[in-house]
């Protein structure tokens, strides 16, 4: 457990640090009253209830920032699945951004692949949507294991009349286990129930057999084709309103 190590050293660096000022702020805080027994006992105490405070505090704080470079977070996720939980992405995301859209099968048929740079927009797209629409393509993770699975979500799409576009990228390892199904669905209930949604749009790549037979499952209806200026080619594209769907 490689991510163990920084928290002790944490707590290693913090112990020695009030071990070596423990003359200071004992007396600063009155306890060296001239009664050397006193003082002892008091500072014993003190330093029984102090120092193990600290450093559990001082090892949850490195814990969970030590977890979180890692794709782990401890807050709570916003929307669950039976097998995944939604959370928002965050600066410190990059790294499994990177994991996700820097994978060249992933980005195939939107436009890839993708450099370092793109996928750095690309989170910061991704976070500033979220604070200015309310949405983005959240990042998903395996609630049992807590993998990152990939991403599934929203962006505005025509904006005046509510309707959003729904999107869902998984890392590869995940594909074929109806995980895109099962976010999907979650989205699109989120999207109606809780945003205001009026009507979702998607559209895929022509030769993206998997996303077409996904959104037809979903109960999308196909309405025309559309230019998607990142592949330079037009995409089908679909529509599902709230009084249709499943
Ligand atoms: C498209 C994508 C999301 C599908 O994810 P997935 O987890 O494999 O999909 P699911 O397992 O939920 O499958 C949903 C349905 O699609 C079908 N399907 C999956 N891959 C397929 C393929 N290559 N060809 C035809 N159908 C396919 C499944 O069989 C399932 O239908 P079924 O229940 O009737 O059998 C995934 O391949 C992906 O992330 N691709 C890269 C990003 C991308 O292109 N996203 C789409 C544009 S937003």
């Amino acid at each position: 457990m490689p991510w163990v190590l920084p928290g002790f050293a944490k707590v290693s660096r913090i112990l020695l640090l009030h071990a070596s000022r423990w003359d200071f702020w004992r007396r600063s805080i009155g306890l060296d009253v001239g009664r050397t027994g006193l003082s002892l006992f008091s500072g014993y105490c003190y330093s029984i209830a102090l120092f193990p405070a600290l450093s559990v505090c001082a090892f949850l704080w490195d814990y969970n920032s030590t977890l979180t470079k890692v794709g782990f977070h401890m807050d709570q996720f916003f929307l669950e699945t039976p097998r995944l939980g939604f959370r928002h992405w965050s600066n410190a995301d990059l790294p499994i951004a990177q994991a996700l859209w820097g994978d060249a099968e992933v980005t195939r048929f939107i436009g890839g692949p993708w450099s370092k740079e793109k996928v750095q927009e690309r989170l910061s797209a991704e976070i500033e949507l979220a604070s200015t629409h309310n949405v983005q393509y959240w990042p998903i993770f395996l609630l049992e294991t807590r993998e990152h699975a990939g991403c599934a979500g929203l962006r505005p799409y025509r904006t005046e009349a509510c309707v959003y576009e729904l999107g869902v990228h998984l890392r590869p390892f995940y594909w074929g286990q109806g995980l895109a199904e099962e976010a999907s669905r979650a989205v699109i209930k989120h999207a109606f129930e809780n945003i205001g949604a009026k009507a979702l749009f998607a559209g895929h790549h022509p030769a993206n057999a998997a996303s077409q037979h996904l959104l037809l499952k979903l109960g999308f209806r196909h309405t025309h084709e559309e230019f998607y200026a990142p592949t330079g080619l037009h995409h089908p594209s679909y529509l599902l309103e709230s009084s249709l769907r499943p």
